[in-house]
């Protein structure tokens, strides 16, 4: 061996042998880790791994796909009658985008939101807590504003809140959001009540119910504000902590504390709807026409603030009707004219609603309502041998190309455990597949309602088969 390669090979056994002592010591650093349990924490690199997700998320199992298809499927159709075009913005945006959008002040911006520093630190990141902010910076980056308006715009996907996790509220939520730019009229308000109220409708949610208010416009909201917090400040010793801090940060959101001696200072506040400006007070009193013309279940509650700071004039939720059970809001939104405005762009209204859609399946299980179920397949291809093993593929691709779901066991040998998984399924035509059959290009086809069989060349496999399934169903019409 020449000295050159005799050298690199020595090299490489070297690398190869320093290779196996760190996997080694990576080896023992795991076990090490292991026996010393405990000793770091499970989230934290080289803690022990724990087999389910960070607390507050969840997986959603085949099982419980059903509801969540049949929402996807509702979602899309109301946003295709409706005119809504389909977006979809990233998890992860620029922190600044929330923090200025939603405001500093509430939960979500304070408490809730997972902030991160991208590697090397230059970007302060935040997984997105809502979907607004992010629509709203695309809507300004991609130049929406030269399209005709209204513009119209739908997304769905996770919304991430680092909040306490209960039922029905999750660190790692889903929501479906529908949101109108360049708009300001009332009915546009209405239009999307009337949207989620059919979504709802059509999921078989009937007990539901619209809480709708106005905050006012900037201007007005000013006036409100100063006169609430006097109010509050005249009760400060009542307020719970929290409070206390909120009528420096976020006085609004006093109204809606759910500690028993705040609901009770708040009962004799001032309300916004008392106080709006001539323009805003004539929006609230069309939307509530437009309303009361569709004939929704809504009720004014002059304490609905929302708990983002972008909103103007309309805000609104949607809530669970059952009296018996917990309530929960299903969804909310409002105007939030100003939005396009601070960051950045043109005097641009803009309306929107999201719906939280784990709360939404709670609730249709709740109701026992309509899943959309997948159709089961009707035929089976089962082969046996090697020959018929390398066809089966092919074959099965075929099928489905054509239209017919066809199941299959591919891993298994024997043609008995194969014709057991076909019995199982129910199916109306199992194919085989055999030595034979794979040399002359043949495929036996059983027809499991009436129990015969034949052999038909591949060709005619598709045709035989559709043949089969189109009787089938005339047959058990019949039968009826
Ligand atoms: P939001 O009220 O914060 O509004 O959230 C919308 C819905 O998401 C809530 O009504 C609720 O059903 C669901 N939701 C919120 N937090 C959780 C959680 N931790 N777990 C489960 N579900 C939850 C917004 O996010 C606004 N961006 C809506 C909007 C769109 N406004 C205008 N356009």
């Amino acid at each position: 061996m020449p000295k050159a390669k005799k050298k690199s090979v020595k090299k490489t056994v070297k690398k190869a042998a320093n290779k196996s002592a760190k996997s080694a010591a990576t080896k023992k650093a795991i076990k090490t880790s292991k026996v010393r349990a405990g000793a770091k924490k499970s989230g934290e690199i080289g803690g022990e791994i724990l087999l389910q997700p960070p607390r507050g998320m969840r997986d959603l199992l085949p099982g419980e796909q059903s509801y969540w298809s049949q929402i996807r499927r509702v979602l899309s159709r109301m946003a295709l009658e409706y005119g809504f075009g389909r977006i979809d913005t990233p998890a992860v945006e620029y922190a600044n985008l929330f923090i200025r959008s939603i405001g500093s002040g509430t939960d979500i911006v304070d408490k809730e939101m997972y902030l991160f520093s991208s590697r090397g630190g230059g970007d302060k990141l935040a997984l997105r807590p809502e979907f607004t902010a992010s629509i709203a910076r695309a809507y300004l980056q991609h130049g929406m504003n030269v399209l005709a308006k209204p513009v119209k715009l739908f997304s769905t996907g996770p919304v991430y809140r680092y909040d306490r996790p209960q039922e029905g509220r999750y660190r790692e939520h889903f929501q479906a959001n529908f949101d109108i730019f360049g708009e300001q009229d009332p009915i546009l308000d209405a239009q999307l009540i009337q949207l989620a109220h059919r979504v709802m409708a059509s999921l078989g949610i009937k007990n539901i119910q619209f809480q709708v208010n106005s905050i006012g416009c900037p201007k007005c909201r000013k006036e409100y504000q100063d006169l609430l917090v006097a109010y509050f400040e005249s009760k400060k010793q009542k307020l719970c902590q929290n409070c206390k801090k909120r009528l420096e940060t976020n006085p609004l959101r006093i109204l809606d504390c759910k500690e028993d001696k705040c609901i009770q200072v708040a009962s004799a506040a001032p309300q916004s709807i008392d106080r709006l400006c001539p323009e805003c007070r004539v929006h609230f009193k069309n939307l509530l026409e437009y309303l009361d013309e569709l004939d929704l279940p809504y009720m004014i509650n002059p304490k609905l603030v929302r708990g983002l700071n972008y909103y103007t004039k309309t805000v609104f939720e949607i809530w669970s009707g059952d009296e018996n059970e917990r309530k929960y809001s299903l969804g909310g939104g409002g105007r939030y004219d100003y939005l396009i405005e601070e960051l950045g762009g043109e005097h641009t209204p803009a309306v929107g609603f999201a719906l939280g859609m784990d709360r939404v399946v709670q609730e249709m299980k709740r109701v026992h309502a309509r899943t959309h179920v997948e159709p089961k397949p009707q035929v089976f291809l089962a082969q046996l041998g090697d020959l018929a093993k390398k066809k089966s593929l092919k074959t099965f691709a075929e099928l489905q190309k054509n239209g017919i779901l066809t199941a299959e066991s591919f891993g298994r040998g024997s043609l008995k455990s194969q014709l057991r998984v076909a019995d199982k399924l129910g199916v109306q035509i199992t194919l085989i597949i055999g030595q034979k059959e794979a040399l002359d290009g043949t495929v036996i086809v059983k027809d499991m309602v009436s129990g015969t069989q034949e052999t038909v060349g591949m060709d005619k496999l598709v045709l035989s088969v559709k043949k089969i399934l189109k009787n089938n169903v005339i047959v058990s019409r019949n039968g009826e």
